[in-house]
C-alpha cells in the first residue's frame, strides 16, 4: 500500500521532482493493470469478517452519505445553470433507508459520517436524520454545505449530534463569488460561517476549487482569511466530475502552485503525518497563525490511503469518486435484507481499483457528476 511521505526540500531524500517540503508517494498500481488483471481471473468474494478492506489493504471507515442531488447554486464547476435533471423523490433512500446502512456499515468498523450532496440542507428535515445517526453511535458526524441555508439550522444541527462543517466558499469577492456559485451570496455564506463558529462548529473548513483565471489571484487572500479567522482554508483542484462535462485541464491550478505562493509570503510546514487519510495535505503557518490544506487529487492522488466508500442518495455504493462501479443497495433494503447490504459493503470494497485514472489518456469521466454522487 503506499503511503505518504513529508520529505525535506532540500534533503538527500527529497524527491528528483518535487521542491516542495512534502510529497505524496505516488500510486504505484494504475487502474489498467488492475483492469487487466481482473479481465483474465475470476471475481473474488470479499472477506466475510474483519473490518470494511480492500485487496490492498486500504480499512475503509468513512462513509459519505449523499442525501440529496438538488442543489440551490450552479457552481460552474458543477453544475450547468439550466437544464440539470434531479432524481425524482422515490428515488430517494428514505431516513430510515440510510439509517439502516449507517448502522450496517458501523458494525463493520465505519466510524465517520460525512452528509453530502448536492446541498444537504435541501433535503427537508436533514436535523432528524443527524440526530438518528448520532443515536447509532457515531461521533464524527461531519456535513459539507454551500451554506446558503445554514445559519438557520446550525445550531439545531449541533443539538442534534453535527460535529464538524465544510462550507465551499470560491470568492471573497462578492461579484466574483456569485459569478461562479451562480445564485449564491458571500455575505450570506461569511454570515453562516461565523454563526457555525458561535454554535461550535470550529474550526471551520472552508473549501476552495481553484479555477485558472476566474479565482486563482485569491490564493493569497484566502492564505489572509485562514490566517485571521483560524478557519482551514482547504484548495481543490479542479476535478473532471462537472456535469457539463467542460473540465479542461488548464483552468486546473496545482496544489504545488499554490503551496509555492503561500510558502513566499508565509512560510509554511506540513502537518499531516504518514499514514493521515484525509486526503488533504496540511500545512501551518511557521509563524504560527492558522492552517491551510491542499486537495490535489489530480496533480497528487491520495488513493493510496483513501478510506472511503460512498452511498449515493438513490442507494447505489460507490467505491471511488471516479469510477463508474456502483452497487445498488435500494432493493435489499426494501427487502430488509441487511445481510445482503453488508455484503454488499464489503464487496464494493473489496472490488476497489488501486487509484483513478485521470491521468491515463484513456479515462473517460464517470457518467454520475459530483452533485449526483456526493462529494
Ligand atoms: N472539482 C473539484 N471540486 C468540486 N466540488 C464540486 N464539483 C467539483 C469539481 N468539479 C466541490 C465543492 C464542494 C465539494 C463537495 O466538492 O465545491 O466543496
Ligand atoms: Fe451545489 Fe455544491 Fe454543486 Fe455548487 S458544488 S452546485 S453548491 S452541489
Amino acid at each position: 500500500m503506499a503511503s505518504r511521505e513529508h520529505l525535506p526540500a532540500s534533503g538527500p531524500e527529497a524527491p528528483p521532482t518535487s521542491s516542495l517540503p512534502f510529497g505524496r508517494v505516488p500510486v504505484k498500481l494504475s487502474v489498467r493493470e488492475h483492469l487487466n488483471v481482473t479481465s483474465t481471473t475470476t471475481p473474488e468474494p470479499a472477506p466475510t469478517q474483519g473490518p470494511l478492506i480492500d485487496r490492498y489493504g486500504r480499512i475503509h471507515d468513512d462513509l459519505r452519505i449523499s442525501v440529496t442531488d438538488r442543489c440551490n447554486l450552479r457552481c460552474v464547476y458543477c453544475m450547468p445553470l439550466e437544464g440539470m435533471s434531479f432524481l425524482p423523490h422515490g428515488d430517494l433512500l428514505s431516513f430510515d433507508e440510510i439509517a439502516a446502512v449507517a448502522e450496517v456499515a458501523r458494525d463493520l468498523g465505519v466510524r465517520s459520517i460525512r452528509l453530502t450532496g448536492g446541498e444537504p440542507l435541501m433535503r427537508a428535515g436533514l436535523v432528524d436524520l443527524v440526530a438518528r445517526l448520532k443515536g447509532l453511535g457515531f461521533e464524527d458526524l461531519a456535513m459539507t454545505t454551500n451554506a446558503m441555508t445554514l445559519a438557520s439550522h446550525a445550531r439545531a444541527l449541533v443539538d442534534a449530534g453535527l460535529t464538524r462543517v465544510n462550507v465551499s466558499c470560491d470568492s471573497l469577492r462578492a461579484e466574483r463569488f456569485s459569478s461562479i456559485r451562480r445564485r449564491g451570496d458571500l455575505a450570506v455564506v461569511l454570515h453562516a460561517m461565523d454563526v457555525a463558529e458561535e454554535v461550535g462548529l470550529a474550526p471551520l473548513k472552508v473549501n476552495v476549487v481553484l479555477l485558472r483565471g476566474e479565482n486563482d489571484d485569491e490564493i493569497e487572500d484566502f492564505a489572509t482569511f485562514a490566517r485571521d479567522t483560524g478557519r482551514v482554508v482547504r484548495f481543490i483542484e479542479f476535478m473532471p466530475l462537472d456535469a457539463q462535462g467542460s473540465w479542461d485541464r488548464a483552468q486546473l491550478v496545482p496544489g504545488r502552485e499554490v503551496f509555492e505562493r503561500v510558502h513566499a509570503r508565509w512560510p509554511l510546514e506540513p502537518l499531516s503525518r504518514e499514514g493521515d487519510v484525509a486526503p488533504a495535505e496540511r500545512f501551518r503557518f511557521l509563524d504560527g497563525r492558522g492552517e491551510i490544506g491542499l486537495i490535489s487529487s489530480v496533480t497528487q492522488p491520495f488513493c493510496g490511503t483513501c478510506n472511503r466508500l460512498r452511498l449515493t442518495a438513490d442507494g447505489d455504493l460507490r467505491n471511488c469518486l471516479f469510477s463508474d462501479d456502483e452497487r445498488p443497495v435500494r432493493d435489499a433494503l426494501r427487502r430488509h435484507d441487511l445481510d445482503e447490504v453488508a455484503r454488499l459493503l464489503r464487496q464494493a470494497v473489496w472490488d476497489k481499483y488501486p487509484g483513478h485514472a485521470i491521468n491515463d489518456p484513456s479515462f473517460l469521466s464517470p457518467a454520475r457528476s459530483m452533485s449526483m454522487i456526493g462529494g
